[in-house]
């Protein structure tokens, strides 16, 4: 990583400390320079994506909508992680304005291009990537708002973004210099995939001799399904080209069911000079286009390009360039980047930065800031489907990933744009009639499990967000997710319901009071999740609609109808099992340790019914019951933990991983604190910290799977504070900070202060004081240090002790069914 020396380097901090001065001066360190942009770029096997965080690489603003970075080619199709654009072993073939940070699946966006060539001549075809695209030479440089990159043509490309538009500097060697703008251009899913996207048409037009450019590109599909969606550009070079053709060709990409042109191989542009025709319209075949800039043969020189988007106009889209990056330099637009992320992010939480820190977990603690502001995309102002007046957002990708730990970070640290995604998340139901779970190009989609924007807005609001939040709406929205059964999509991957919104498998639920095996797929996880959902609905309702309230604590207990208690494994009885709409389980060939494919169509997504058995956070009484007590619940944690135990191969989502427990994916978050609930919270301090230290670090393998949305990189940050948030409900967990003194400002104005005595002797929780008055429990709650600010104060050691006296944590969803 290359340290950018904009204001004063580590030891100049040193002069700082607990003075009046202090807060002033901290507040000037440069703290994006403690980022590290390039953790999760790579899996367990070094110089490869597969297993990694399918991380975006480039520049970016907080929630911004533009994300500037490269596409890039896939090695070998099988273990592709294109989703990001950036690979660390592909070939380049575009920069382009949006991406993707972290997600799974197939790609989705990569679009809206540019390429610089130093040749066109055959065997070139701008239609052909592979006939350009470029291998890297040495490794790319990135800070916060600045990447660059060394083609092997010799272009250096450097690049950085405002929050609608993206600035490029390309600094060409000696000889021709062309940029090529396929607006056509997409990030591909591997080939015959059901969900990769495509372009489906566009145009584009030179304006004043080539200097600059305009138009928009339709596309569609990608692991959402998404219908189709457009963007305007506006693109403008620092020079005037000397020529500037647009081209057309036929479109030749093999899209499933629409594959007519695609036998043939790539076409062949036909070209027209900027002279005799200016634009390129698709027209009723929905020809690719596109533009060819080109600068006569003379000595290196750099050539800098501004390009702005809209989902609305080109007109925006240039007005973005004037209002957010006025300069053609581009160390202007990094500088302002950095500014952006310093003030809106990285200054409101400070730890200290002496010669005694450790500043692995300094960057650990910085990098994952950033990391959990890539997405969702504030899109306000730029909603084409319909005129309210409200925030518009986009990019939940997906809530599944990000209901677990995410959203209650955005709560306390990023109050206003928390409050702007649930009011334009309750929008997008008031025009489109659900809930997304995922959504991205204007589309809800996928939905992996239960409907999960009801546990992000459940937690919101026990937390007290309000705000302009229509709640009354709110409520409904989640009602409806709980009542009416979506439309079955058709969805290749699951033919069985909705896979794009609401809960698919609702008729069950309304009628058996579970999900059935017959009738449908991931029985046992959509029972979990959809028992959580509905306790999410309770407790919105008792303050929305208390009458509604009871049903759903009722519902909320369903998951109980799934419990066989006669099911063994590992010398444990008692799982989650599939059930028959009979009533009966179905115990043939039922072992809670696999779930063979782990998708769409198995009785669990993602993750074995072992781990699924311990998600049922708003009642764990109900669950230390059922799994025999807190001795037996304590020794099946422990088995969770326990290296070489796993027997389901997982791929992507477990890979390095021989544990139960899986921290390479969203559901198993919460498992290594539970121990709390039975009092035993130094035990979640050690497994915690123990995943903590061997699965995250300050490098590119850096997280153990995909970043989804800045999910995996949320765990880290709770775990790193010492608390850990129960979703849809006010509460905290107490684990032990990995910082000695913190300061971080929540609710917007207020601070939380996070101490930890006694760090350097051990990880252990001696004795706590919250607020100043000794703590006896292991838990606490919103209200007590986030509302109006508060301190927690630890001491540690070296002796794992039970120090709580207190109850244990709360089980609001206490219902024996
Ligand atoms: C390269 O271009 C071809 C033809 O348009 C397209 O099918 C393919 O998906 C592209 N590959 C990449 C990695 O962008
Ligand atoms: C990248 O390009 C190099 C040289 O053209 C080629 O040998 C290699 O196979 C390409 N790799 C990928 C992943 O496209
Ligand atoms: C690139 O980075 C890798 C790992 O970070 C390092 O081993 C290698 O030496 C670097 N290569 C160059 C050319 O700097
Ligand atoms: C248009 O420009 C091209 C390239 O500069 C030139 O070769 C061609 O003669 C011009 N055509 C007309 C009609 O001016
Ligand atoms: C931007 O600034 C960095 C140093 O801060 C320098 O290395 C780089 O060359 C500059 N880039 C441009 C395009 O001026
Ligand atoms: C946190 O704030 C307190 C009170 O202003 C101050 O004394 C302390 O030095 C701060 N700690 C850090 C790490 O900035
Ligand atoms: C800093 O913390 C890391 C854990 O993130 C630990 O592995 C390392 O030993 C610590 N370094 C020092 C110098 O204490
Ligand atoms: C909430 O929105 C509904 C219409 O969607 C409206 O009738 C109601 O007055 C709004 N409530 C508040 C408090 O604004
Ligand atoms: C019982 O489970 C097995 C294994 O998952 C499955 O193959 C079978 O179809 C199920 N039986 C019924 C009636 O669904
Ligand atoms: C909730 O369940 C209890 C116990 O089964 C039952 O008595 C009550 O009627 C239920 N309430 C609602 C609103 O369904
Ligand atoms: C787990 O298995 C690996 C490889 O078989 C072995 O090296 C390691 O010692 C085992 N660990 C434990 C705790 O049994």
């Amino acid at each position: 990583m290359r340290l950018r020396p904009i204001l004063s380097p580590i030891p100049g901090v040193l002069l700082l400390h607990a003075s009046a001065a202090a807060a002033t001066a901290a507040a000037q360190v440069d703290r994006s320079q403690f980022v590290n942009p390039f953790i999760g770029s790579e899996g367990p096997v070094a110089g490869t994506g597969f297993g990694g965080g399918d991380i975006f690489v480039g520049g970016a603003r907080p929630f911004g909508v533009v994300k500037v970075g490269i596409d890039s080619t896939a090695v070998d199709w099988s273990t592709a992680v294109l989703n990001g654009g950036w690979t660390p072993d592909g070939n380049v073939t575009a920069i382009s304005m949006m991406h993707e940070h972290g997600t799974g699946g197939n790609p989705k966006y990569g679009i809206i291009p540019q390429m610089p060539l130093t040749s066109v001549a055959a065997p070139v075809n701008v239609l052909d990537n592979t006939t350009y695209s470029q291998p890297r030479i040495g490794n790319d440089t990135a800070t916060v708002g600045y990447y660059k990159t060394h083609l092997k043509s010799g272009v250096i490309v450097e690049l950085s973004a405002s929050r609608h538009a993206g600035i490029m500097q390309y600094s060409f060697p000696k000889g021709e210099k062309h940029v090529l703008v396929d607006v056509s251009h997409y990030l591909p899913g591997s080939p015959g995939g059901a969900d990769g996207q495509f372009y489906v048409g566009g145009e584009i037009q030179i304006e004043g001799d080539g200097k600059a450019y305009s138009g928009y590109g339709t596309y569609v599909g990608g692991w959402n399904n998404g219908a189709p969606f457009t963007v305007f550009f506006h693109g403008e070079f620092s020079e005037t080209p000397d020529h500037a053709q647009i081209f057309s060709g036929v479109n030749t990409d093999p899209m499933p069911r629409y594959q007519n042109q695609a036998d043939g191989g790539v076409s062949m542009p036909t070209f027209a000079y900027g002279n005799t025709t200016s634009k390129a319209t698709s027209g009723p075949m929905n020809h690719r286009v596109g533009a060819l800039m080109s600068w006569n043969s003379g000595p290196a020189s750099h050539i800098t390009s501004r390009v702005g988007i809209s989902s609305i106009s080109v007109e925006k889209a240039r007005s973005y360039i004037r209002k957010e990056i006025p300069s053609w330099k581009l160390n202007d637009t990094v500088t302002d980047a950095v500014k952006e992320w310093n003030e809106d992010v990285f200054n409101k939480i400070q730890v200290p930065l002496g010669k005694s820190a450790n500043m692995t977990n300094v960057r650990l603690l910085y990098s994952s800031l950033y990391f959990i502001h890539l997405m969702p995309s504030d899109r306000t102002g730029e909603n084409p489907l319909w005129d309210s007046g409200e925030p518009f957002w986009d990019d939940f990708y997906t809530m599944w990933d990000i209901f677990r730990c995410t959203v209650s970070f955005y709560h306390i640290f990023q109050p206003a744009y928390y409050e702007s995604m649930i009011r334009g998340l309750i929008d997008i139901w008031r025009y489109q009639g659900y809930l997304p779970d995922g959504r991205s190009g204007n589309w809800n989609g996928l939905v992996q499990g239960g409907s999960d924007a009801d546990n992000m807005f459940a937690d919101a609001y026990v937390k007290g967000m309000r705000g302009a939040i229509n709640w009354t709406d709110g409520y409904l929205a989640m009602k409806k997710n709980a009542e009416v059964t979506p439309y079955n999509t058709f969805d290749p991957t699951d033919l069985t319901a909705s896979t794009k919104e609401g809960r698919g498998a609702l008729d069950d639920w309304k009628q058996l009071g579970y999900v059935s095996q017959d009738h449908n797929t991931r029985c046992i996880s959509r029972t979990v999740e959809y028992s959580l959902n509905d306790f999410s609905l309770s407790q919105v309702a008792a303050g929305e609609m208390p009458g509604d309230r009871t049903k759903y604590l009722n519902r909320s207990a369903n998951w109980q109808n799934i419990w066989d208690k006669d099911v063994n494994s590992l010398g444990f009885s008692g799982f989650l099992a599939p059930k028959l709409s009979d009533g009966s389980f179905n115990g043939s060939g039922y072992d809670p340790l696999y779930c063979y494919s782990c998708e769409w169509q198995s009785y669990t997504y993602e993750g074995i019914p072992w781990e699924y058995s311990f998600v049922v956070p708003h009642d764990m009484k109900t669950l230390i019951q059922f799994m025999g007590g807190a001795k037996t619940f304590e020794s099946r944690l422990d088995m969770m933990f326990k290296p070489n135990t796993s027997v389901q191969n997982l791929g992507a989502n477990g890979a390095g991983i021989s544990t139960l427990m899986n921290i390479g994916n969203e559901p198993d978050f919460a498992t290594p604190y539970l121990y709390n609930y039975i009092n035993k919270q130094y035990k979640s301090v050690q497994q915690s910290r123990g995943l903590g230290y061997q699965y995250f670090k300050d490098a590119a393998y850096g997280i153990p799977g995909n970043s989804d949305a800045g999910a995996m990189n949320s765990w880290l940050l709770w775990q790193l504070l010492g608390i850990y948030p129960v979703v849809t409900q006010p509460v905290y967990l107490l684990s032990s900070p990995w910082f000695p003194d913190m300061n971080m400002t929540v609710s917007g104005d207020k601070t939380l202060r996070i101490k930890a005595n006694g760090l350097d002797k051990g990880i252990y929780v001696q004795s706590v004081k919250v607020n100043g008055k000794a703590w006896k429990k292991n838990w606490v709650e919103h209200e007590d240090v986030m509302t109006n600010g508060g301190t927690i104060e630890f001491e540690l050691g070296k002796q794992p002790i039970v120090w709580e006296t207190g109850e244990a944590p709360p089980s609001p969803g206490h219902v024996q069914l």
